[in-house]
């Protein structure tokens, strides 16, 4: 019998987890409270941005980010010929934007470590800038220009995956309700208790419940350091084409999908597990706008919604086994990242439940992390 796998979570990080796990032949089940991809993975603007989300330095986490970026290619080709179904992957580059002159120095200091680490980034201004994005604001000083970053339409990843993880023979219970982690007694294991399906069980499982997986902290008895931050986000109707790249600023981003929305983000607010959007909120988008595109002035977004951040105390995702517990892995706390960084943890994952992770990498992602810095602090 091949081992089977429980997957806790039907987002894209539960979702890629399975895909890789049954491609590898084991056998998964996916439990998911509600609906796949229904939380931080459907309200994603798809960002694949590794260079423009780590501008301080090249540590262990832009690593992970620029390895799942460099394997996204191959695994939407994956997702797409297991599931029949369209990606919608763009290689449209991104534009960092300096609105002025003193914001240009960071743009330089972060180009000369970047283009060591294989972005082929330019910082441009004037005529090229003008060309490159053409309804942005001539305000504008300067930009970092980073061709190799690209992006993906979340929601449209989350239902091929969710196919392909079918077609694959994974079982998906959606809608399971409350997910209670149970003492399998003597057979050995792992078992959830489930509203919907009764106990499911198997040989290991994976904790991928983003924001929610600091709820089974008790059980684990092990402090899960995750908490929502909300992310609010709206979308103007603006033809493909006219925002040409992802464009970032200080206050917000902007990326143009081909379905015609022009996608702004996104808040950073506390709001516990409430995931509404507030008028300020979505106000200081809509206000921003016009700074970068002025052709936004007076408009007003067709659509807003909002999404809770898995994050962790160091913005780092914890992915690793639970101490004490190597039948139970945790895959969760992907922050601002988890649509880039879902192959890479897919991969991750599946090495630790196969013993073949790199010690490295396991360490810098420890989900113990900071029980580890607290020790050695009291010492
Ligand atoms: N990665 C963009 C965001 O979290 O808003």
């Amino acid at each position: 019998m091949p081992a089977s796998v429980v997957i806790l979570g039907g987002g894209i990080i539960g979702l890629s987890c399975a895909f890789e796990a049954a491609s590898r032949g084991k056998r998964v089940t996916v439990v998911e409270p509600g609906a796949f991809g229904g939380q931080a993975s459907g309200a994603a603007a798809g960002m694949l941005a590794p260079y423009t989300e780590n501008p301080e330095q090249p540590d262990p986490f832009f690593h992970l980010c620029l390895d799942s970026l460099r394997r996204y290619p191959d695994w939407i080709r994956r997702v797409e010929e297991a599931s029949g179904k369209r990606v919608e992957l763009l290689h449209t580059g991104s534009l960092t934007v300096a609105m002025h002159e003193a914001d240009v120095l960071p743009l330089q200091t972060r180009l000369a470590w970047q283009r060591e680490h294989g972005a082929e980034a330019e910082l441009v201004a004037g005529e090229r800038l003008r060309q490159l994005e053409p309804l942005l604001s001539k305000q504008a000083a300067a930009a970092l220009y980073c061709p190799g970053e690209s992006h993906v339409h979340a929601p449209k990843l989350v239902v091929a995956l969710a196919e392909a993880c079918r077609k694959l023979g994974v079982r998906l219970l959606g809608g399971a309700g409350t997910i209670d982690l149970t003492d399998p007694g003597s057979a050995g294991g792992v078992a959830v208790t489930t509203g919907a399906y009764g106990v499911v069980e198997g040989d290991s499982l994976l904790i991928c419940a983003g924001a929610w997986a600091c709820q089974y902290a008790e059980t684990l008895g092990f402090p899960v350091p995750v908490h929502p931050i909300r992310g609010q986000i709206c979308s103007f109707d603006v033809p493909f084409g006219g925002v040409r790249h992802m464009v970032f600023s200080s206050q917000a981003y902007w990326v143009g999908k081909m379905d015609g929305a022009l996608v702004c983000g996104a808040s950073e607010d506390v709001a516990g597990y409430d995931a509404s959007v507030t008028e300020r909120g979505i106000g200081r988008l809509v206000r921003w706008g016009p700074r970068l595109f002025p052709f936004l002035e007076g408009r007003q977004p067709s659509l807003s919604w909002a999404g809770l951040r898995p994050a962790t105390r160091d913005g780092w995702p914890l992915i690793g086994p639970v101490p004490g517990r190597p039948e139970i892995v945790m895959a969760a706390g992907h922050y601002r990242n988890g649509i880039l960084l879902s192959p890479a943890t897919a991969a991750l994952a599946a090495d630790i439940l196969e013993g073949k992770a790199s010690a490295a990498r396991s360490a810098a992602f420890a989900p113990d992390r900071f029980a580890q810095t607290a020790g050695i602090a009291s010492l």
